[in-house]
């Protein structure tokens, strides 16, 4: 495979779909035996865990509901700094076994701040799937449950993630060439 370019920037191969693809199994495995005999909840975090929600989900073999939330930052009050908000986040949580799915968790900073609100609705269980996860950068210690892998601190695109918007209809990963 060769490099890319993306809007302004080229990028350079990082995980092929195979691979990709045999991992995502590998993590629907461990959720299907972990939840057997439960109906968990997916929440899967739009734009860009689409893709790979929409794979975890076709492995996942038990009974399972999936739903699509988008979040949405702006400014609050001074004391409040940046203000997470959940668009679409429209189902009764409680006593649900939640599985939040998300692109990638990079400073941590996005899930820490929503997290709260899914807590505040008491759901029986809160758990954490993530494609990419890039301890490096991590700021906001989250604990994962599910990670597909992790990453050095680069910046990636493909299977779902964008950069300025493009690049999210590449089938494999691709790392910003330096
Ligand atoms: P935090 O820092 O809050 O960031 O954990 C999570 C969100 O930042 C975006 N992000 C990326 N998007 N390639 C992308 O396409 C990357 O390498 C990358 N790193 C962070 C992403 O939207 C994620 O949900």
């Amino acid at each position: 495979m060769a490099e890319i370019k993306v809007h302004d920037k080229y990028f350079v191969p990082w995980l092929s779909e195979e691979i990709i693809q045999q991992r995502v199994k590998e993590i629907a495995t461990e959720i299907n035996t972990d939840y057997a005999g439960k109906k968990p909840l997916f929440i899967g975090v739009l734009n860009g865990a689409f893709m790979f929600a929409s794979d975890l989900f076709k492995n996942i073999h038990i009974e399972a509901e999936i739903s699509f939330i988008k979040l949405a930052s702006y400014k609050g009050t001074k004391s409040t700094g940046q203000v997470i908000t959940a668009i679409g986040l429209d189902m009764d949580l409680t006593g649900r076994d939640i599985i939040i799915v998300e692109d990638i968790i990079d400073t941590g900073k996005t899930l820490t701040e929503f997290l709260p609100q899914i807590r505040n609705q008491q759901p029986a269980s809160l758990k954490i799937a993530v494609l990419l996860h890039k301890p490096e950068a991590m700021v906001h210690p989250i604990h994962i449950d599910y990670c597909c892998f992790s990453i050095p601190n680069k910046f990636v695109v493909g299977y779902g993630l964008d950069y300025n918007g493009l690049g999210r209809n590449i089938s494999s990963l691709y790392q910003v060439k330096e």
